[in-house]
C-alpha cells in the first residue's frame, strides 16, 4: 500500500516527505564561479518580482504549517539581500529545528555576528582554493581575502561552519590537504564536492569530476585511512573520520545521487517552487501570493504539487549513455540556472 500522510507532512509519489525548503532570496551574485556562472552576461529576474521579506515569511509559515522543520538560505549570493538578518529574525522566530545559510563569504565580516543574534543556527562558506590568483581565475574577482576575513568572523561568531568545497581535476584537487588543514584550524567541517552537471554548469565535462571514490583514496594517501561515520539523515553529505579524529564530508550528487531520500523543495527569489534542482518547470507562488490566496490556498497549491512529485533528476543524469554538460540553458533564461535554484 502507498504511505499516506494524514498526519504529517505530505509526501511524494515515491513516499519522500516534504521536509526541507531552499529559500534563495536573491539570483544575483557578487563573484562568478566556474562551475555556476561561467557565463558573460545573465539576465536577471525582475526586480518588481522579488518577494519581500514580509512576503517571504508568510511563505515559509505556509511551509511550516505544512511540517518543513529544516530551512536554508541561498542566493545568488544571500548577503547581498540588504539586512538579511531582518529576515532571519523574522523566519527564526516561526521555531525551526534548522535554520542555516550557504555564502560566498565575501559580505560575512561585518554579517555574521548579526546574523547569529538574529536566531540563525549555522552557515556554510563555499570556498574552493587557498590561493589567491587561482581564486580570481575562478571565479573572477580578488576576493579571497574578503572570504577568509568572512570565515574568520564566522568562526568567531558561530564557533564551527561548514565550508564546502566543489572540486575540479586540474583545478584545485591538489588542494585537498590544505583545505583540510584549513577547516581544521577554524573549528570546521569540510565538504568536498563532486562537480555537478547541474543546469548553468555550462563547462561540465566529465573529466573534470573528480569523484568520491578518487577523493577518499587522496586522503587516505595523505593521513592513512578514513572511517565512514553512520548517519542515517537525508542530507546530502557522507561523513568520514580521519585516523587523528577530524570529520570531513563528500557529497556525492554526480556518481551517487541521493535522490531516493531527497526531501528538498526550492523558492527562487521571484516566488517560483521548484521540486528538484534539474527541474525545467516550478509552481508560481507568486501570483497567488500577491492576488489575495489565503494561506490555506497556498498550502493546498504546494501539497497538491509535492503530492505528483516523480523527480529524481541526478539519477536520471547517471544513466544517460554519454555524459556532458546539461543542455544549456540560455542565460536569458534565469529559472534554468543553477544560482537562481539556490545551489
Ligand atoms: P547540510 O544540511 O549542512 O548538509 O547542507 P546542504 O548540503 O543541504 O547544503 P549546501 O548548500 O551546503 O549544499 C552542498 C552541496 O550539495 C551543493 O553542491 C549543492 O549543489 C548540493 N545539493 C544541495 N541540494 C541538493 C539537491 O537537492 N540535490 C542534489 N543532487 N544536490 C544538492
Ligand atoms: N557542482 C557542484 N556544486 C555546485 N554548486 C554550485 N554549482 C555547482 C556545481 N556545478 C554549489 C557549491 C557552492 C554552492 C553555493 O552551490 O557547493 O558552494
Ligand atoms: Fe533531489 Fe533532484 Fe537533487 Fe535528486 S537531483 S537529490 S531529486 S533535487
Amino acid at each position: 500500500m502507498p504511505p499516506v500522510d494524514a498526519h504529517g507532512p505530505p509526501l511524494d509519489v515515491l513516499g519522500r516527505p516534504l521536509g526541507n525548503l531552499r529559500v534563495s532570496v536573491t539570483d544575483r551574485c557578487n563573484i562568478r564561479c566556474a562551475y555556476c556562472m561561467p557565463e558573460a552576461h545573465y539576465e536577471w529576474l525582475p526586480r518588481k518580482d522579488v518577494l519581500t521579506f514580509e512576503e517571504i515569511e508568510r511563505l515559509v509559515g505556509v511551509f511550516r504549517g505544512l511540517g518543513v522543520r529544516r530551512l536554508r538560505f541561498t542566493g545568488g549570493e544571500p548577503l547581498l539581500r540588504r539586512d538579511l538578518p531582518a529576515l532571519v529574525a523574522g523566519v527564526a522566530r516561526l521555531g525551526l529545528d534548522d535554520l542555516a545559510l550557504t555564502t560566498n563569504g565575501i559580505l560575512l565580516e561585518s554579517e555574521a555576528a548579526r546574523l547569529r543574534e538574529a536566531g540563525l543556527h549555522r552557515l556554510t562558506v563555499s570556498l574552493d582554493t587557498l590561493h589567491r590568483d587561482r581564486f580570481r581565475a575562478l571565479t573572477r574577482a580578488d576576493a579571497l581575502p574578503a572570504v577568509l576575513a568572512g570565515i574568520g568572523a564566522a568562526h568567531r561568531a558561530f564557533g564551527t561552519l561548514k565550508i564546502d568545497t566543489v572540486l575540479m581535476r586540474g583545478v584545485n584537487d591538489d588542494e585537498m590537504v590544505p583545505l583540510v588543514e584549513f577547516a581544521r584550524a577554524h573549528a570546521a567541517e569540510i565538504r568536498f564536492i563532486e562537480y555537478m552537471d547541474v543546469p548553468g554548469a555550462n563547462q561540465w565535462h566529465p573529466d573534470a569530476l573528480v569523484s568520491r571514490a578518487d577523493m577518499l583514496a587522496r586522503l587516505a594517501a595523505h593521513y592513512g585511512p578514513v572511517t565512514p561515520i553512520e548517519d542515517a539523515g537525508p542530507a546530502p553529505a557522507d561523513r568520514f573520520r580521519l585516523p587523528d579524529g577530524l570529520v570531513f564530508g563528500t557529497i556525492a550528487s554526480t556518481t551517487t545521487p541521493f535522490c531516493r531520500a531527497c526531501d528538498r523543495v526550492r523558492l527562487t527569489a521571484d516566488g517560483t517552487l521548484f521540486t528538484c534542482l534539474y527541474a525545467t518547470e516550478g509552481l508560481d507562488l507568486r501570483t497567488p501570493l500577491r492576488t489575495g490566496a489565503d494561506d490555506a490556498a497556498l498550502a493546498a497549491g504546494i501539497t497538491s504539487r509535492w503530492r505528483e512529485r516523480t523527480d529524481r533528476g541526478a539519477e536520471t543524469r547517471l544513466r544517460l549513455a554519454s555524459r556532458t554538460a546539461f543542455e544549456a540553458p540560455a542565460a536569458t533564461t534565469p529559472h534554468l540556472q543553477m544560482h537562481t535554484r539556490g545551489g
